[in-house]
């Protein structure tokens, strides 16, 4: 089967097959080798993309903004609050002009349907660098890893997402498991639930693939898992929720125990970062001044054999370099 992904945006991973996930992992693969070998790319040459954030970034800004060179594009970056976009304008003009500057957007923000909106009126290539609901471009990334690390094919790979299970992650984790055929156990309390449309909508994907998607509180689920995973328990924009989270999360966090709780030795940890496995932050240590531990992962861990952060973090840059050259790419 020929994949041709020219001129298609990249939202949800919903929206792509399974064999279309598979196409960008390899092409991942190819360009990171390409890369390597310290040969340029020509894909992007005259093209143009906007970054355009409403929340921060660090991996997501610099892989779209080192992609897009390196394949001999151009990028604006709009930091968060510095634009008209969304207050003085309304997304369907932005959108419209934005268009004629470039040729394709990245957007990281709050609600799904402003990306969904930016696409619909912009009629260009439009990528979802994190919204409330999805963080799909992290996905391939840990992906990537898990091709990288673990010798046995997606479709047989368990994954344990620990901690805040109705997050951005956790659910593009679900969509992406269920495209696959693999094993995705979402692992946290039943305050944070996940919600029930995204479940079903995953179990309806899942029955045409035979993945399985599984979510509870006890910690039986963790064995065998294959990949043990975590995120920051409050996301951007739910600060507020932080001594909630704290409480509530404790005994999701990933600990040694909690590795060993899987009874694979070989078990990789994976986390899209930036992480709380330590004091050495800003707000780690003023939460803990507070008298709350948002610590989602052990130090340990973080450090440990197991953990191939900083590999998947290096891994955003060739996925998103694949998810440009693919849409936009000659
Ligand atoms: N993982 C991730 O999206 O990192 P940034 O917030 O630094 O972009
Ligand atoms: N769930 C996190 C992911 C950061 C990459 C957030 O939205 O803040």
């Amino acid at each position: 089967m020929t994949i041709n992904l020219k001129g298609r945006s990249f939202l949800s991973l919903k929206d792509f097959s399974g064999e279309e996930i598979r196409y960008l992992l390899d092409l991942s693969k190819d360009l990171k080798a390409k890369r390597k070998r310290g040969e340029p790319g020509t894909s992007l040459r005259g093209k143009s993309i906007l970054l355009l954030f409403e929340k921060t970034s660090s991996r997501t800004r610099c892989s779209f903004e080192v992609a897009a060179i390196e394949e001999g594009g151009y990028a604006t970056y709009i930091a968060p609050g510095s634009s008209q976009f969304g207050k003085k304008e309304s997304i369907a003009d932005s959108a419209q002009i934005f268009a004629r500057y470039y040729h394709g957007i990245e957007y990281r923000g709050y609600a799904q349907k402003v990306v969904e909106d930016l696409a619909k009126y912009s009629g260009i290539p439009v990528w979802n660098g994190l919204t409330d609901d999805e963080h799909p471009t992290q996905i391939l990334a840990d992906l990537l890893t898990i091709e990288e690390n673990i010798s046995k094919p997606l479709s047989e790979v368990k994954v344990v997402f620990c901690g805040d299970i109705r997050n951005n992650m956790s659910y593009s984790w679900m969509y992406g498991c269920a495209k696959l055929g693999m094993h995705y156990v979402a692992y946290g309390p039943p305050e944070l639930a996940p919600s029930q449309p995204v479940l079903d909508q995953a179990r309806e994907i899942a029955e045409g693939t035979g993945a399985v998607i599984e979510w509870g509180s006890d910690p039986s689920l963790l064995a065998g898992a294959d990949v043990v995973y975590t995120d920051v328990w409050a996301s951007m924009g739910e600060e507020d929720q932080i001594p909630e989270r704290a409480r509530l999360l404790k005994p999701y966090k990933v600990t040694e125990e909690l590795m060993a709780a899987t009874g694979n030795p070989d078990v990789v940890f994976l986390h899209c970062l930036p992480a709380f496995h330590d004091f050495d932050t800003a707000l780690a240590a003023e939460q803990k001044e507070l008298g709350h531990d948002i610590r989602e992962v052990d130090d340990k861990v973080f450090k440990s054999k197991a953990s191939k952060v900083f590999d998947e973090a290096e891994n955003r840059l060739h996925t998103i370099k694949a998810i440009l050259v693919a849409t936009l790419g000659d």
